[in-house]
């Protein structure tokens, strides 16, 4: 979770004033950072968690165990409240993990499989 506070200070994000970060941990113990990345033409923004999925996938990691997740106000350098996953994230991360993929959240951990049962997976 620090490693996803520290990539936050990071996001780009003058359109919500969300600011969001994550930390992705490989089963090889890597660890890849992302934030949001937002755009003036909105619909291109990317979300935290998928730009450290990106990171990780484009230098070759395809086995992951966990993801930190923290978000909130860009103006509160420490947000309590739980960021969860968006729908389209928590689809990408079916994409590469199994549904006892670990998502740490400020509140408590959640497997994937319970933030997206039945989840759509075409392998
Ligand atoms: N956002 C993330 O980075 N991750 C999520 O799971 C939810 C939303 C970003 C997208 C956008 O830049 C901002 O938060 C407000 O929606």
């Amino acid at each position: 979770m620090s490693e996803a506070q520290n990539a936050r200070a990071n996001a780009y994000c003058p359109y919500s004033g969300f600011a969001v970060g994550a930390a992705l941990l490989t089963e090889s113990g890597q660890i890849y950072t992302g934030c949001n990345v937002e755009n003036g033409s909105y619909s291109l923004g990317l979300c935290a968690e998928r730009t450290a999925f990106v990171k990780a996938i484009s230098d070759g990691c395809r086995k992951f165990k966990a993801i930190a997740i923290c978000g909130g106000d860009a103006s509160d350098p420490n947000p309590q409240k739980p960021c969860t996953p968006c729908g389209a994230c928590r689809q990408v991360m079916a994409e590469f993990c199994d549904d006892d993929f670990e998502i740490i959240l400020s509140d408590r951990n959640y497997p994937l499989g319970e933030l997206l049962p039945d989840a759509f997976r075409l392998k």
